[in-house]
């Protein structure tokens, strides 16, 4: 017998995720998209990584029949911008700044609201109850490294911080556990 939907919400909903707003082409070449905390990374060789995008989302059919997407990861204060492409507004991209994917087929970068990007070409696509789970290869990816990301978790919003430092400065970057009272060095 499975979970009941109200434990599964809960208990799903108490684990931290990337924000990301997941952007493509409809058959008109006219930008679509959602919000999407549904992101996993995949595989490193090859580079994969995936979506899942409810059967009832006006930009699936922009994903699903163009092929191709982008996942724009969220920057702390993009919080409204989530919020926007978490509803069925025509306009979603009204004053957003983007700028053009430089991979045809791929939906805009959110060039003031991203902390980075993949532009994915799919190569898989696999049912999976109320969703649709997208594999796509990543062709291009790029960050700023000064942004941080946005995170959600408890339906809350929140920006992602470092215990010490931020993980993207120098090398090897230091994490520190202070609930546990140890310091790691990570070699990246
Ligand atoms: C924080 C957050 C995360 C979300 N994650 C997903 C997700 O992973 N997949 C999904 O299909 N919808 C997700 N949604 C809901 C969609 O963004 C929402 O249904 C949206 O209206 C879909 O827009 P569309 O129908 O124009 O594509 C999320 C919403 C929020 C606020």
């Amino acid at each position: 017998m499975p979970v009941t939907e109200d434990v599964f919400k809960d208990v799903m909903g108490n684990v931290p995720a990337a924000v990301t707003v997941v952007t493509a082409l409809d058959e008109a070449g006219t930008p679509v998209g959602l919000t999407v905390s549904a992101f996993s990374v995949v595989s490193l060789r090859p580079p994969l990584a995936l979506v899942c995008i409810d059967k009832g989302s006006q930009t699936l059919p922009g994903v699903r029949d163009g092929g191709r997407f982008t996942v724009n990861f969220l920057a702390d204060g993009a919080e409204e911008l989530a919020i926007r492409f978490a509803s069925k507004s025509p306009d979603k991209f009204d004053g957003v700044p983007t700028r053009p994917a430089p991979v045809p087929g791929c939906g805009p970068i959110l060039t003031g609201d991203a902390c980075g990007y993949a532009l994915c070409d799919v190569v898989r696509t696999v049912e999976a109850g109320d969703h649709w789970i997208f594999v796509g290869q990543v062709l291009d990816a790029a960050l700023w490294r000064e942004r941080r990301p946005l995170m959600y978790c408890r339906r809350t919003f929140s920006a992602w911080h470092a215990p010490e430092g931020d993980g993207l400065g120098s090398r090897p970057a230091q994490a520190s556990g202070r609930a546990l009272g140890l310091m790691m060095t990570i070699e990246l």
